[in-house]
Protein backbone atom coordinates (compact mmCIF):
# COMPACT_ATOMS: atom_id res chain seq x y z
CA UNK A 1 0.00 0.00 0.00
CA UNK A 2 1.10 3.35 -1.09
CA UNK A 3 0.15 5.38 1.58
CA UNK A 4 2.27 3.27 3.81
CA UNK A 5 5.94 4.29 2.28
CA UNK A 6 7.91 6.83 4.09
CA UNK A 7 8.27 9.80 1.81
CA UNK A 8 11.74 8.78 0.56
CA UNK A 9 11.84 10.44 -3.21
CA UNK A 10 15.19 11.61 -4.70
CA UNK A 11 14.69 15.43 -4.31
CA UNK A 12 12.90 15.41 -1.06
CA UNK A 13 13.95 15.69 2.04
CA UNK A 14 12.12 13.88 4.92
CA UNK A 15 12.45 16.61 7.69
CA UNK A 16 11.68 16.32 11.42
CA UNK A 17 10.23 19.68 12.21
CA UNK A 18 11.63 19.79 14.91
CA UNK A 19 14.94 18.14 14.65
CA UNK A 20 17.66 21.26 15.53
CA UNK A 21 20.22 19.20 13.61
CA UNK A 22 18.49 19.46 10.51
CA UNK A 23 17.36 22.75 10.89
CA UNK A 24 20.86 23.99 11.73
CA UNK A 25 21.99 21.76 8.85
CA UNK A 26 20.08 23.13 6.17
CA UNK A 27 20.36 27.04 7.65
CA UNK A 28 17.19 27.86 7.44
CA UNK A 29 14.04 28.05 9.78
CA UNK A 30 10.94 25.93 9.76
CA UNK A 31 7.75 26.47 11.63
CA UNK A 32 7.42 23.23 13.98
CA UNK A 33 4.14 20.75 13.27
CA UNK A 34 2.00 21.10 15.89
CA UNK A 35 2.16 18.90 18.77
CA UNK A 36 -1.13 16.21 18.64
CA UNK A 37 -1.99 15.45 22.39
CA UNK A 38 -2.97 11.72 22.26
CA UNK A 39 -3.84 11.55 26.23
CA UNK A 40 -7.28 11.39 27.77
CA UNK A 41 -7.66 13.86 30.28
CA UNK A 42 -8.04 12.23 33.72
CA UNK A 43 -11.56 13.31 34.79
CA UNK A 44 -14.21 12.07 37.03
CA UNK A 45 -16.99 9.90 34.79
CA UNK A 46 -13.61 8.50 32.06
CA UNK A 47 -14.11 5.28 31.50
CA UNK A 48 -12.33 2.69 33.40
CA UNK A 49 -12.02 -1.24 33.20
CA UNK A 50 -14.96 -3.02 33.90
CA UNK A 51 -17.02 -0.30 35.45
CA UNK A 52 -20.02 0.84 34.15
CA UNK A 53 -20.36 4.13 36.27
CA UNK A 54 -16.38 5.34 34.63
CA UNK A 55 -13.61 6.33 37.12
CA UNK A 56 -15.21 7.89 40.15
CA UNK A 57 -14.89 11.55 41.52
CA UNK A 58 -12.56 10.68 44.60
CA UNK A 59 -9.65 9.64 42.10
CA UNK A 60 -8.30 12.98 43.09
CA UNK A 61 -9.07 14.64 46.86
CA UNK A 62 -7.86 17.73 48.53
CA UNK A 63 -5.95 17.14 51.55
CA UNK A 64 -5.00 20.43 51.56
CA UNK A 65 -6.87 23.57 50.75
CA UNK A 66 -6.85 26.90 50.59
CA UNK A 67 -10.74 27.25 51.46
CA UNK A 68 -9.72 25.69 54.77
CA UNK A 69 -6.96 28.43 55.60
CA UNK A 70 -3.97 26.07 54.51
CA UNK A 71 -1.62 27.52 52.86
CA UNK A 72 -1.79 25.35 49.67
CA UNK A 73 -3.95 23.57 47.73
CA UNK A 74 -2.73 20.03 47.28
CA UNK A 75 -4.29 16.38 45.85
CA UNK A 76 -4.10 13.29 46.62
CA UNK A 77 -4.42 10.56 44.01
CA UNK A 78 -6.51 7.53 44.49
CA UNK A 79 -5.79 5.80 40.55
CA UNK A 80 -5.40 2.45 39.02
CA UNK A 81 -1.87 2.70 37.40
CA UNK A 82 -4.09 1.65 34.22
CA UNK A 83 -5.87 4.55 34.09
CA UNK A 84 -6.53 6.31 30.82
CA UNK A 85 -4.08 7.19 28.90
CA UNK A 86 -1.23 4.58 29.99
CA UNK A 87 1.54 2.39 29.53
CA UNK A 88 1.90 -1.30 30.73
CA UNK A 89 5.03 -2.86 32.25
CA UNK A 90 5.95 -6.24 31.33
CA UNK A 91 5.72 -6.97 35.47
CA UNK A 92 1.45 -6.50 35.01
CA UNK A 93 1.29 -9.99 32.93
CA UNK A 94 4.74 -11.75 33.66
CA UNK A 95 6.03 -12.84 37.32
CA UNK A 96 9.29 -11.00 37.34
CA UNK A 97 9.01 -8.53 34.67
CA UNK A 98 10.23 -5.42 34.52
CA UNK A 99 8.54 -2.34 35.96
CA UNK A 100 7.76 0.88 34.61
CA UNK A 101 11.19 2.88 35.14
CA UNK A 102 12.88 0.35 33.31
CA UNK A 103 11.21 1.02 29.80
CA UNK A 104 13.88 1.99 27.46
CA UNK A 105 13.66 5.69 26.43
CA UNK A 106 14.76 4.96 22.93
CA UNK A 107 11.57 3.28 22.18
CA UNK A 108 8.98 5.11 24.25
CA UNK A 109 10.71 8.30 21.94
CA UNK A 110 11.17 8.00 18.26
CA UNK A 111 9.18 7.37 14.43
CA UNK A 112 5.32 6.01 14.94
CA UNK A 113 3.30 4.72 12.16
CA UNK A 114 -0.18 5.36 12.68
CA UNK A 115 -2.27 3.04 10.68
CA UNK A 116 -6.07 2.71 10.24
CA UNK A 117 -7.86 -0.39 10.92
CA UNK A 118 -11.56 -0.46 11.11
CA UNK A 119 -12.99 -3.66 13.28
CA UNK A 120 -15.17 -5.36 11.85
CA UNK A 121 -15.10 -4.31 8.37
CA UNK A 122 -13.08 -5.80 5.28
CA UNK A 123 -9.67 -5.23 6.17
CA UNK A 124 -10.31 -7.01 9.42
CA UNK A 125 -12.58 -9.68 7.75
CA UNK A 126 -15.32 -8.80 10.47
CA UNK A 127 -12.75 -9.60 13.27
CA UNK A 128 -10.44 -8.35 15.63
CA UNK A 129 -6.73 -7.86 14.57
CA UNK A 130 -5.66 -11.19 13.92
CA UNK A 131 -2.29 -11.77 12.59
CA UNK A 132 -3.50 -11.96 8.74
CA UNK A 133 -4.92 -8.70 9.34
CA UNK A 134 -1.53 -7.03 10.22
CA UNK A 135 -0.08 -9.02 7.29
CA UNK A 136 -2.86 -6.91 4.83
CA UNK A 137 -1.76 -3.95 6.39
CA UNK A 138 1.71 -5.01 4.77
CA UNK A 139 3.43 -2.50 7.21
CA UNK A 140 7.24 -1.66 6.26
CA UNK A 141 9.87 -4.39 7.08
CA UNK A 142 11.38 -2.10 9.28
CA UNK A 143 9.02 -0.16 11.12
CA UNK A 144 9.42 -0.09 15.22
CA UNK A 145 6.05 1.77 16.44
CA UNK A 146 3.01 1.48 15.21
CA UNK A 147 -0.44 3.42 16.93
CA UNK A 148 -3.51 1.38 15.81
CA UNK A 149 -6.63 3.68 15.10
CA UNK A 150 -9.71 1.23 14.98
CA UNK A 151 -13.70 1.51 15.00
CA UNK A 152 -12.89 2.01 18.87
CA UNK A 153 -11.92 6.29 18.02
CA UNK A 154 -15.02 6.01 15.21
CA UNK A 155 -17.20 4.89 18.44
CA UNK A 156 -15.86 7.20 20.76
CA UNK A 157 -15.17 4.74 23.21
CA UNK A 158 -12.80 6.40 25.34
CA UNK A 159 -15.14 9.49 25.46
CA UNK A 160 -17.69 6.84 26.85
CA UNK A 161 -18.38 6.44 30.68
CA UNK A 162 -19.49 2.49 30.53
CA UNK A 163 -16.68 0.07 29.93
CA UNK A 164 -16.98 -1.40 26.53
CA UNK A 165 -16.12 -5.06 26.27
CA UNK A 166 -16.69 -5.41 22.60
CA UNK A 167 -13.77 -2.94 21.95
CA UNK A 168 -12.06 -3.88 18.88
CA UNK A 169 -7.92 -5.11 19.81
CA UNK A 170 -5.53 -7.69 18.86
CA UNK A 171 -6.11 -11.34 19.52
CA UNK A 172 -2.90 -13.85 20.43
CA UNK A 173 -2.02 -14.74 16.65
CA UNK A 174 -1.38 -10.75 16.09
CA UNK A 175 0.19 -10.75 19.00
CA UNK A 176 3.15 -13.28 17.58
CA UNK A 177 2.82 -11.90 14.07
CA UNK A 178 4.13 -8.87 15.69
CA UNK A 179 6.87 -10.41 18.04
CA UNK A 180 7.77 -13.38 15.60
CA UNK A 181 7.86 -12.06 12.17
CA UNK A 182 8.39 -8.00 12.59
CA UNK A 183 10.38 -5.38 13.79
CA UNK A 184 7.79 -3.82 16.10
CA UNK A 185 8.90 -2.59 19.36
CA UNK A 186 6.11 -0.45 20.65
CA UNK A 187 2.58 -0.74 19.83
CA UNK A 188 -0.68 1.23 20.64
CA UNK A 189 -4.29 1.28 21.11
CA UNK A 190 -7.28 3.38 21.19
CA UNK A 191 -8.86 1.63 23.85
CA UNK A 192 -8.23 0.46 27.65
CA UNK A 193 -6.59 -2.72 26.44
CA UNK A 194 -4.56 -4.06 23.30
CA UNK A 195 -5.59 -7.64 23.65
CA UNK A 196 -9.55 -8.46 23.01
CA UNK A 197 -10.88 -9.69 26.34
CA UNK A 198 -10.93 -13.46 25.72
CA UNK A 199 -7.46 -13.13 24.31
CA UNK A 200 -6.29 -10.97 27.13
CA UNK A 201 -3.70 -12.86 28.77
CA UNK A 202 -2.01 -14.54 25.97
CA UNK A 203 -1.90 -11.21 24.09
CA UNK A 204 0.05 -9.36 26.87
CA UNK A 205 2.42 -12.40 27.99
CA UNK A 206 3.49 -12.75 24.50
CA UNK A 207 4.42 -9.19 23.61
CA UNK A 208 5.98 -8.95 26.89
CA UNK A 209 8.14 -11.92 26.44
CA UNK A 210 9.12 -10.66 22.85
CA UNK A 211 9.94 -7.22 24.53
CA UNK A 212 7.08 -4.98 23.04
CA UNK A 213 6.26 -2.14 24.67
CA UNK A 214 2.32 -1.30 25.12
CA UNK A 215 0.60 1.97 24.78
CA UNK A 216 -3.57 1.73 25.84
CA UNK A 217 -6.08 4.41 26.15
CA UNK A 218 -5.28 7.07 23.27
CA UNK A 219 -7.30 9.52 22.13
CA UNK A 220 -6.39 8.64 17.94
CA UNK A 221 -9.48 11.36 16.87
CA UNK A 222 -7.33 13.55 15.66
CA UNK A 223 -4.45 12.10 14.12
CA UNK A 224 -4.89 10.63 10.62
CA UNK A 225 -3.06 7.67 8.97
CA UNK A 226 0.93 8.41 8.68
CA UNK A 227 4.51 8.80 10.39
CA UNK A 228 4.73 11.20 13.51
CA UNK A 229 7.28 11.87 16.09
CA UNK A 230 6.31 10.21 19.15
CA UNK A 231 6.96 11.34 22.77
CA UNK A 232 5.11 8.96 25.33
CA UNK A 233 6.86 9.35 28.89
CA UNK A 234 5.02 7.28 31.77
CA UNK A 235 5.22 8.55 35.02
CA UNK A 236 8.13 7.04 36.95
CA UNK A 237 6.42 4.61 39.05
CA UNK A 238 9.05 2.87 40.29
CA UNK A 239 7.96 -0.88 40.73
CA UNK A 240 4.88 -0.41 39.70
CA UNK A 241 3.78 -2.84 36.62
CA UNK A 242 2.73 0.57 34.70
CA UNK A 243 1.54 4.23 34.72
CA UNK A 244 -0.24 7.04 33.03
CA UNK A 245 1.51 8.56 30.31
CA UNK A 246 1.36 11.85 28.95
CA UNK A 247 1.52 11.16 24.99
CA UNK A 248 1.98 13.68 21.78
CA UNK A 249 2.86 13.42 18.34
CA UNK A 250 4.01 15.77 15.83
CA UNK A 251 3.50 14.90 11.88
CA UNK A 252 6.71 14.08 9.94
CA UNK A 253 6.92 17.33 7.21
CA UNK A 254 8.47 16.55 3.61
CA UNK A 255 9.95 19.69 2.65
CA UNK A 256 11.37 20.34 -1.02
CA UNK A 257 14.89 20.75 -1.65
CA UNK A 258 13.95 23.99 -3.56
CA UNK A 259 11.96 25.12 -0.27
CA UNK A 260 15.67 25.16 1.76
C1 LIG B 1 -8.36 24.73 45.39
O1 LIG B 1 -9.16 24.57 46.54
C2 LIG B 1 -10.48 25.09 46.44
C3 LIG B 1 -11.16 24.82 47.73
O2 LIG B 1 -10.39 25.29 48.78
C4 LIG B 1 -11.22 24.42 45.32
O3 LIG B 1 -12.48 25.02 45.17
C5 LIG B 1 -10.43 24.55 44.04
O4 LIG B 1 -11.06 23.83 43.04
C6 LIG B 1 -9.04 24.01 44.26
N1 LIG B 1 -8.28 24.08 43.01
C7 LIG B 1 -7.78 22.99 42.49
C8 LIG B 1 -6.98 23.21 41.21
O5 LIG B 1 -7.90 21.88 42.95
C1 LIG C 1 -16.60 -4.94 1.36
O1 LIG C 1 -16.69 -6.15 0.66
C2 LIG C 1 -17.89 -6.30 -0.01
C3 LIG C 1 -17.96 -7.71 -0.60
O2 LIG C 1 -16.71 -8.09 -1.13
C4 LIG C 1 -18.02 -5.22 -1.09
O3 LIG C 1 -19.26 -5.33 -1.78
C5 LIG C 1 -17.95 -3.86 -0.40
O4 LIG C 1 -17.95 -2.85 -1.37
C6 LIG C 1 -16.69 -3.75 0.44
N1 LIG C 1 -16.74 -2.52 1.20
C7 LIG C 1 -15.71 -1.70 1.25
C8 LIG C 1 -15.89 -0.49 2.10
O5 LIG C 1 -14.63 -1.91 0.67
C1 LIG D 1 -20.89 -3.01 22.36
O1 LIG D 1 -21.09 -2.76 23.73
C2 LIG D 1 -21.82 -1.58 23.99
C3 LIG D 1 -21.87 -1.36 25.47
O2 LIG D 1 -21.06 -2.22 26.18
C4 LIG D 1 -23.21 -1.71 23.40
O3 LIG D 1 -23.91 -0.51 23.60
C5 LIG D 1 -23.09 -1.99 21.91
O4 LIG D 1 -24.36 -2.23 21.38
C6 LIG D 1 -22.22 -3.19 21.67
N1 LIG D 1 -22.01 -3.34 20.23
C7 LIG D 1 -22.13 -4.50 19.63
C8 LIG D 1 -21.88 -4.48 18.16
O5 LIG D 1 -22.42 -5.52 20.22
C1 LIG E 1 -13.75 -8.28 19.21
O1 LIG E 1 -13.75 -9.08 20.39
C2 LIG E 1 -14.77 -8.73 21.31
C3 LIG E 1 -14.62 -9.62 22.49
O2 LIG E 1 -13.35 -9.50 23.06
C4 LIG E 1 -16.13 -8.88 20.69
O3 LIG E 1 -17.13 -8.49 21.60
C5 LIG E 1 -16.20 -8.02 19.45
O4 LIG E 1 -17.43 -8.23 18.81
C6 LIG E 1 -15.07 -8.40 18.51
N1 LIG E 1 -15.11 -7.48 17.37
C7 LIG E 1 -15.31 -7.91 16.14
C8 LIG E 1 -15.34 -6.87 15.08
O5 LIG E 1 -15.50 -9.09 15.88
Amino acid sequence: MVWLQRPRTSGVLLLLALSAAAVAAASCKHAAAPYIDVTVPVRAGMPIWESPRGLPKHWRTLHLQLADGDEVNQSWLNLDAHTGTHIDAPAHFLKGGSAIEDLDLDVLIGEVLVVEVPGGSNITGGSNITAEVLQQLALPADVQRVMLKTDNTEKGLMAQRAFASNYTALDSTAAAHITGSSSIKLVGIDYLSIGMLEDIGETHRTLFKGGVVVIEGLDLSQVQRGWYHQMCLPAKLAGSDGAPVRCVLQQLVTVKHTEL
